[in-house]
């Protein structure tokens, strides 16, 4: 008699955030047909961290890298924008312009969406592209998403446009995985005064931020499969452990990431 197993229907509960990895990982391993789109081929794994300002990318970016680094797999640990020599100038130009170009040229939303543009492309062909072939795992500290949720719900560009050109720029490159992680925006911004790491986004307002917010929340919806939504208002070590227990699963399933021989002296 066939089983079946009612599964919790709560978006942040870890069984039901895995019943949806697996179903991820089956339907892309059933892409790629002959006659289907062309994909770039590749064997690794790309995994993103996405969400608002201060709301622990970084911290959780980190923690996951080094745990899959315990755990015997080539690791690449990235950002965006940024992760190449030539792209990390860029960022700089995108988030760091002086007091005074930001007073009398500040960046309008098109140059934003340029500027990322080519630090995506640049990323994306000398460092992901490569190090998915070999057959890595990728941390990648914001990516597409991010250029969606603020110059598009932020910023109020076209989204149709958006998502054009950032599939161009990143010649059809999406993520097998996607953490969102959501906390209210005061909280983000809270957490962010900490920092000595200011940035031009730090000038926004508080109603771009919950904009942006809004935005990836809005994205999580139109890709369940893809974006997970992590609750990130709780300690930086149970979101970590729950980001392993999603994890382990997509490993395990064999997607064939490289292992490293793992040398124990
Ligand atoms: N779960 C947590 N609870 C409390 N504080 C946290 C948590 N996670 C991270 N922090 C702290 O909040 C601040 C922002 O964290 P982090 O830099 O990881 O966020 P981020 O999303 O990468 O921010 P940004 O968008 O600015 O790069 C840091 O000081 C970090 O130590
Ligand atoms: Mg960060």
């Amino acid at each position: 008699m066939l089983q079946t197993r009612r599964i919790s229907c709560n978006p942040f509960s870890c069984e039901y955030q895995r019943v949806r990895l697996r179903c991820a990982v089956a339907s892309r391993s059933s892409q790629g047909t002959p006659s289907g789109p062309r994909r770039p081929r590749r064997k690794g794994l790309f995994i993103t961290f996405e969400g608002i300002e201060g709301s622990g990318k970084s911290t959780q970016a980190q923690a996951l890298a080094q745990y899959l680094r315990d755990k015997g797999f080539e690791v690449i640990e990235t950002r965006e924008p940024g992760g190449t020599p030539v792209a990390e100038h860029i960022r700089e130009v995108f988030l760091r312009p002086t007091r005074e170009l930001r007073s009398v040229d500040p960046l309008v939303p098109e140059c934003e969406v340029a500027l990322i543009l080519a630090a995506r492309s640049q990323h994306v062909a000398d460092q992901l592209l490569p190090a998915l072939k070999q057959g890595a795992v990728i941390v990648c500290d914001r990516f597409s998403d991010s250029t969606l949720a603020y110059q598009g719900f932020g910023r109020g560009l076209p989204l149709r446009e958006l998502r054009s050109l950032t599939r161009w720029a990143a010649k059809g490159l999406t993520p097998d995985v996607t953490f969102l992680f959501d906390l209210p925006v005061s909280q983000g911004l809270r957490r962010r005064l900490n920092s000595t790491d200011v940035n031009r986004l730090d000038h926004e307002t508080v109603a771009f931020h919950q904009r942006v917010r809004k935005g990836f929340l809005s994205l999580a919806q139109q890709a369940p499969r893809r974006i997970h939504t992590i609750h990130a208002a709780r300690s930086a070590q149970a979101i970590a452990q729950e980001l392993i227990t999603l994890i382990n699963p997509l490993l395990e399933q064999g997607l064939k990431a490289r292992r490293l021989t793992v040398k124990h002296s």
